[in-house]
């Protein structure tokens, strides 16, 4: 009878224990599964739009095969927060204006995270000499006309960061579209403004030349 008593009450505690146990084993399961979901609410909301709208421009992927539009792909979360923000308000001008508009403060974010997951690609660099001018400028600037080196804030791949756009991989023609409007003050930022008008003609298609040929 003891003996019963004793495999009686071992065995309640192991229930308890097993069902104590299973039921955070739920718990566990079920915050996996909103860990899954969340971030897929943003990938839908996001590949809709993209679909819709943004891919007729950059690409699915945000390769932007067609070299007009910059390449999305790898270019940094809060980067792309901020320009969008800039294209919605009108502080940055051109043809985003009217796409980002109706844009919702989400869908911005969704899309940022969308594009910044995206593998980066690099360009076939022809002429490997008129790059290296490019390298001389990037890496170490043009101290007779006061251009300091982009990696400084663009970093040593032009890899960028988390504010600073990601260079690497862009379209040549993309680069020295926007130099081109930051001299002119089209695209408003004092930093880019000062250190773009130092640029020659030569300096700006050879760094533009050198950087799309980073990974
Ligand atoms: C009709 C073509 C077109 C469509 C559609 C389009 N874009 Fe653009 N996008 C451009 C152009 C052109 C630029 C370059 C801006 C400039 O030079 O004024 C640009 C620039 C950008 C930039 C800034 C990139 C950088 O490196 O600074 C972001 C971010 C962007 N687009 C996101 C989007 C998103 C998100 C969508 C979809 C909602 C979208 N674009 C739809 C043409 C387009
Ligand atoms: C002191 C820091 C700094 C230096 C040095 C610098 N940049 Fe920038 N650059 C920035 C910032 C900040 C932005 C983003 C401006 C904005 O938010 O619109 C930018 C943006 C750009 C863009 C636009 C990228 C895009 O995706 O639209 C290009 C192109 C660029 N820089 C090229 C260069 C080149 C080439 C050099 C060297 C000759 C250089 N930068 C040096 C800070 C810098």
């Amino acid at each position: 009878m003891f003996k019963t008593l004793i495999i009686f009450l071992l065995l309640s505690i192991y229930a308890i224990h097993a069902s104590a146990h299973d039921s955070k084993q739920e718990v566990a399961n079920i915050d996996d599964k909103i860990a899954t979901i969340e971030p897929n609410i943003d990938d839908k909301i996001a590949k809709k739009i993209v679909t819709d709208v943004c891919q007729h421009c950059h690409g699915i992927e945000g390769e932007a095969s067609n070299v007009l539009y910059p390449r999305l792909a790898g270019q940094h979360k809060n980067y792309i927060i901020k320009q969008l923000h800039d294209f919605r308000s009108g502080q940055r001008k051109g043809t985003m204006n009217e796409m980002a508009k109706d844009l919702k403060d989400d869908e911005i974010v969704a899309l940022a995270t969308y594009f910044s997951g995206k593998p980066t690609r690099k360009h076939r660099v022809r002429n490997k000499e008129f790059a290296q001018v490019g390298w001389y400028i990037f890496h170490r600037g043009n101290e007779y006309s006061g251009i300091p080196a982009c990696a400084s804030c663009h970093g040593e791949n032009g890899e960028g960061s988390d504010t600073l756009p990601r260079l690497a991989g862009q379209h040549k023609r993309y680069v020295t579209d926007q130099l081109q409007q930051f001299i002119e003050d089209k695209r408003v930022d004092p930093i880019m403004h000062s250190v773009a008008k130092k640029l020659t003609k030569m300096e700006i298609e050879a760094v533009a030349s050198y950087v799309s040929g980073l990974k």
